[in-house]
């Protein structure tokens, strides 16, 4: 499955330079984990984080300047770091599986003269076919849309007879994108795909109340708006993987028997909780906001064809809070399951973060000049000797061992 092994931004906001998980640069580090979780002080930078990987969506799928651009981001000059002259600077260290080399892709993202967001630097790198260690080769290298690209399967120089010299037109365009021979190598296509697929859930109660006409859709949206019609995708498609599955999700969901489907006259498809002590069902207008996130949450994660890298935004916002183990336990099997998605989350709260390791939660805090500064909790040392002794992560965090990381 694909993994983002780790990652370095540099000027993206509050995030003036961190890394997380191993890079070329930090091959002593670990991987990231399959599932982390950011906490933090509010304004620490957790949505930044998720924000940022966001961008590089956006990035490949409309150029830099669309991404910078858009309405939450306000442009340029608002996202890079303040006081800042440099460009924003991302490098990402990812397998397509657990076997292949890693493949470490940078972006530098400057103003030109006219003051337009343009790619300044762009570079692939992979590890040497058979090397484990030792530097990478890099088989595409942009300036100011110039310089060399390697086609084919080529991990050195000698190989290297197809070496392209490229001077890109557009330069608000990536070269991984617009590249044609690189553009459609299959590991660039698998790159690409794991980043323009980055899906954002911020799921809101209301949003899923609504009774949206019928009509299939493949994906659950991120304020859940289309849960019925996401319901009728999965019923459709796989009728029997299905039916376990609302039985598996009505077991987690307390005091819920059995969660069944029915059309309504008009032909909209309607969700029937059906609850410990009433004969009738109730329906989504009318089961308690906690229970039906639990249950959007929980459907999110049996999406048969997940996005590969997904955000989730303070899933315990609504949740009673002896629900979050269970929700932090089944984001786990799905973020480890062969297919699953690579999960990043962002809480407050210590149930949630109890059901996790200390390799699985990265604490954020600013620094005296208003950057962020992460760290896993397993680096931190008091937090590596106490929760050897069996301390819960949570009890570290009213110690104050988190320090500055309340809740
Ligand atoms: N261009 C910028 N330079 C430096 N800091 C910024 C910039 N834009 C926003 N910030 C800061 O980033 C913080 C927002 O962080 P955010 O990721 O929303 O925090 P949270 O951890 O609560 O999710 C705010 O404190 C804001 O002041
Ligand atoms: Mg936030």
């Amino acid at each position: 499955m694909a993994h983002l092994e780790g990652l370095t931004i540099r000027r993206y906001r509050a995030l003036a330079d961190v890394t997380l998980g191993m890079t070329f640069e930090h091959q002593d580090a670990d991987p990231l984990a399959r599932i982390i979780a950011v906490i933090g002080p509010n304004g620490a930078g957790k949505s930044t984080l998720l924000d940022a990987l966001g961008f590089l969506g956006d990035c490949m799928r409309g150029g830099v300047d669309e991404a910078c651009d858009a309405a939450h981001r306000g442009g340029f000059e608002r996202l890079r770091t303040k006081g800042e002259r440099g460009p924003i600077e991302f490098e990402l260290y990812y397998r397509e599986t657990e076997d292949s080399r890693p493949i470490s892709y940078s972006l530098a993202i400057d103003l030109d003269r006219k003051g337009r967001p343009f790619v300044a630097k762009e570079r692939l790198r992979q590890r040497r076919k058979g090397l484990k260690r030792g530097m990478p080769f890099s088989f595409l290298e942009l300036k100011r849309g110039r310089g060399l690209a390697w086609a084919g399967d080529a991990t050195s120089e000698e190989e290297a007879a197809d070496k392209l010299s490229v001077n890109l037109p557009d330069h608000q365009r990536l070269g991984i994108v617009t590249l044609g021979n690189l553009a459609e190598h299959p590991r660039i296509v698998a790159f690409r795909e794991f980043l323009e697929g980055w899906y954002l859930s911020y799921f809101v109660p209301q949003s899923a109340r609504l009774l949206p006409m019928s009509g299939a859709q493949k994906h659950l949206d991120r304020a859940g708006q289309n849960l019925a019609n996401y319901v009728q995708h999965l019923e459709r498609a796989h009728p029997d993987r299905f039916a376990k599955v609302l039985a598996r999700i009505a077991k987690r969901i307390p005091g819920v028997r059995t969660i069944k489907t029915a059309k309504s006259d008009d032909g909209r498809l309607l969700i029937q909780f059906n609850d410990r002590g009433f004969e009738d069902p109730f329906y989504a207008q009318d089961v308690s906001d906690g229970s039906l996130k639990l249950f959007a949450y929980l459907l999110l994660l049996e999406d048969p064809e997940p996005a590969p890298l997904i955000g989730i935004e303070e899933p315990e916002n609504g949740l009673h809070h002896q629900l979050l183990p269970t929700l932090a336990d089944e984001m786990r099997k799905a973020a480890e399951s062969p297919r699953g998605p690579q999960i990043f989350v962002t809480t407050h709260s210590p149930y949630f973060v109890d059901a996790l390791s200390a390799e699985q939660v990265w604490i954020v805090n600013k620094d005296e000049r208003g950057h962020s500064r992460f760290e896993r909790a397993a680096d931190q040392p008091t937090v590596k000797d106490l929760v050897a002794e069996g301390m819960p992560l949570s009890s570290l965090w009213s110690a104050g061992d988190f320090k500055h990381a309340n809740p």
